[in-house]
């Protein structure tokens, strides 16, 4: 395990680390300067307050590239599901409590390697009814008034990682549809414009599919851009 006080953002250290690298190995800070969300996207987290962790894993180990960011959810609702919280998925990978954000995942290739970056909100003292840039975000401190321990999420993490990532196309799906909150609002982007639509089903490579307003069936695949209305 590599573990920094101060990074710029974890997945960009990992991808200095892994060209010396052979075997899965993780990289844990306390603070990120720049850290990185979906989209070109920041990812904000206040000093030390939060779990801000790259498990990097040799693509050979993986038997399920085109959902596996669907197998890291799972992994991250499981864990959440052990220490007493549930959490749903909003399609693709975003994990919420209470259609509140708590954790994101960014998941990257670098030549023979996945780097799967996790941010998970655990001690920040967020309110559920604040936004930030249109979306509401949560903690397991805001939820439960508890504080959690940053190491012991390493742990947890690596290890369900390891179990989930190595399971069937057929299995990681089956388990991603018990997660995902189909009831969710969601806004998909057509021709520069968010419309309003209703989401419907999830094929068999991962690509959700929903009605818009118009009544029309679109099927959207996982780099696509959805958002969801603050509620
Ligand atoms: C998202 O936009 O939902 C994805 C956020 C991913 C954030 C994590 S924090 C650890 C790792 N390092 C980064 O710079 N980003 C990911």
């Amino acid at each position: 395990m590599f573990k920094y006080d101060v990074v710029d953002s974890t997945n960009e250290i990992a991808k200095n680390i892994c060209a010396n690298q052979h075997k899965r190995f993780v990289v844990t800070a306390n603070i990120q300067t720049t850290g990185k969300g979906q989209y070109g996207r920041k990812w904000l987290s206040p000093s030390g307050e939060n779990f801000l962790a790259t498990f990097c894993v040799p693509q050979i180990e993986i038997t399920s590239d085109s959902l596996i960011s669907f197998a890291v959810a799972n992994a991250v609702c499981i864990i959440l599901k052990e220490c007493g919280f549930t959490s749903q998925c909003k399609w693709p990978n975003d994990i919420e409590i209470n259609s509140s954000k708590i954790a994101g995942i960014l998941t990257e290739k670098i030549n023979d390697w996945l780097l799967i970056g996790i941010g998970l909100n655990l001690n920040w003292p967020k309110k559920r009814s604040e936004l930030v840039n249109g979306k509401r975000y949560t903690s397991l401190y805001a939820e439960s008034g508890e504080k959690f321990n940053v190491n012991k999420f390493v742990s947890l993490l690596s290890k369900e990682l390891n179990s989930q990532i190595n399971k069937s196309t057929a299995e990681i799906l089956k388990l991603y549809k018990s997660f995902w909150n189909k009831k969710r609002n969601i806004e998909i982007l057509v021709d520069d414009v968010w419309i309003p639509a209703r989401q419907t089903g999830i094929d068999s490579e991962g690509a959700l599919i929903v009605e818009s307003v118009h009544g029309n069936i679109i099927k959207i695949n996982t780099s696509a851009r959805v958002r969801t209305n603050a509620v």
